[in-house]
């Protein structure tokens, strides 16, 4: 039998089929919005719960196309958490094929989803594992023995590592989302020997193994003040995106208009200017050494007191961070863990994951396929996450 898996819990449309007895990935398509949030320097939930109107429909053709509910024996959707006005487009979808095909319907916790990308086409899982998540909404140590016992041990204060990349970016005019370009702009200016901007590392003298990002952001945002040139780009920039917004405004969509190819082109010069100018490189720099360094000292601090744990992993849409990635690597060497880490087109949003988990969650649950709850009339959602709780 074989599950069909959905997601839709932020920005991205997406579809799995994942094979119920082998774990094989069988198809998996994705719709990202990314372009469509990008001058907003965040994501709107109106736009993209309109997004995920026309794009799920989309999906599910290409899925018909080329099979059939037949041998469909679960569908399962990301209810948990996320941003209600997404969250729900997946999963009204969901139960409307769950109800006409008489199939059962299971709802996966996002966060569950990416911890099981370890797993995507892998039959065997590892557990005890110690995971570090970084996503655009989280960031915590999350210890996980088995699919319906996995404790918070640590998790931030305020933002997340991927929002922090975000506003920055925002803050420098780039666009949403942030991570990957403020991560690109650290690895051309490490490649060029730039002298970063030096940021404090947070709660560096603190007993706690919890994370804070707003304090680094602050500090970004001051020293940024101090960069008078660089500001004159970012000024010249948000004018053109103010524009950009003005045509879109005149389309009831807001998404899909004619963008005047004048205020198009001129913003793209205006962008390479700021990616390209000596201080966003070195700004970028300092706050990827800081941010990376704040997560690398606070899972050091946990791993020096878990000997219990011989497996460390990192997931979620930051985890792609190649300097993260790097220290994760000497941390894990220092203290002797396996490292694993999900293959980079796995670490964003998909429904790939959500599929792998639900297998997990499936093989937890005796009985699964006759039980009350997984009929379609009984799932909810929470923009919060009520599955994984504190320790
Ligand atoms: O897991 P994900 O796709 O969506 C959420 O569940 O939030 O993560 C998206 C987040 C965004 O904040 C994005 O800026 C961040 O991950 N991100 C990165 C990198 N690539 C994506 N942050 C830092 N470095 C990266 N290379
Ligand atoms: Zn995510």
């Amino acid at each position: 039998m074989k599950i069909l898996s959905i997601e839709s819990s932020c920005d991205d449309s997406s579809l799995a089929l994942t094979d119920f007895d082998n774990a094989k990935l069988l198809w998996h398509t994705k719709i990202s919005q990314e372009h469509n949030h990008r001058i907003y320097g965040g994501v709107v939930p109106e736009i993209a719960s309109r997004l995920f109107a026309k794009d799920l429909p989309l999906l599910l053709d290409e899925f018909n196309q080329c099979y059939s509910f037949d041998d469909i024996g679960c569908i399962s959707v990301t209810n948990e958490p996320g941003l209600s006005t997404s969250l729900l487009e997946g999963v009204m979808m969901a139960k409307s094929l769950a109800l006409c095909h008489h199939i059962p319907l299971v709802g996966i916790n996002h966060l569950k989803g990416h911890i099981y990308s370890l797993f995507i086409n892998e039959s065997s899982e590892i557990f005890p594992i110690c995971v570090l998540l970084v996503s655009g909404g989280h960031t915590m140590i999350v210890e996980c023995y088995n699919y319906n016992d996995m404790r918070i041990i640590a998790q931030t204060l305020d933002d997340s590592f991927g929002e922090c990349y975000d506003k920055v970016a925002k803050m420098l005019g780039l666009g949403y989302p942030g991570g990957s370009t403020i991560d690109n702009i650290a690895q051309t200016a490490l490649d060029e020997f730039v002298t970063p901007i030096s940021f404090p590392i947070p709660l560096q003298q603190q007993n706690t193994l919890n994370f804070s990002f707003s304090g680094l952001k602050n500090a970004f945002r001051l020293k940024l003040q101090e960069k008078s040139s660089l500001l004159e780009f970012i000024q010249k920039a948000m004018i053109q995106q103010d524009s950009i917004k003005q045509d879109l405004a005149q389309s009831l969509q807001q998404y899909e208009t004619k963008i005047l190819d004048s205020h198009l082109s001129e913003l793209e010069s205006l962008l390479s200017d700021i990616k390209n100018h000596a201080d966003t490189k070195a700004l970028c720099l300092g706050l990827q050494m800081s941010a990376t360094e704040h997560l690398t000292q606070k899972c050091k601090k946990y791993l020096k007191k878990a000997s219990n744990i011989k497996h460390f992993a990192i997931v979620g849409g930051a985890s792609a961070n190649s300097l993260l990635r790097h220290k994760i690597q000497n941390l894990c060497q220092e203290f002797k863990k396996t490292l694993l880490v999900t293959k980079l087109q796995y670490c964003s949003d998909n429904a790939a994951m959500i599929g792998r988990a639900t297998l997990a969650k499936l093989n937890e649950t005796p009985n699964w396929d006759t039980m009350k709850i997984f009929h379609p009339f009984y799932l909810d959602i929470s923009p919060r996450n009520t599955e994984i709780l504190p320790l």
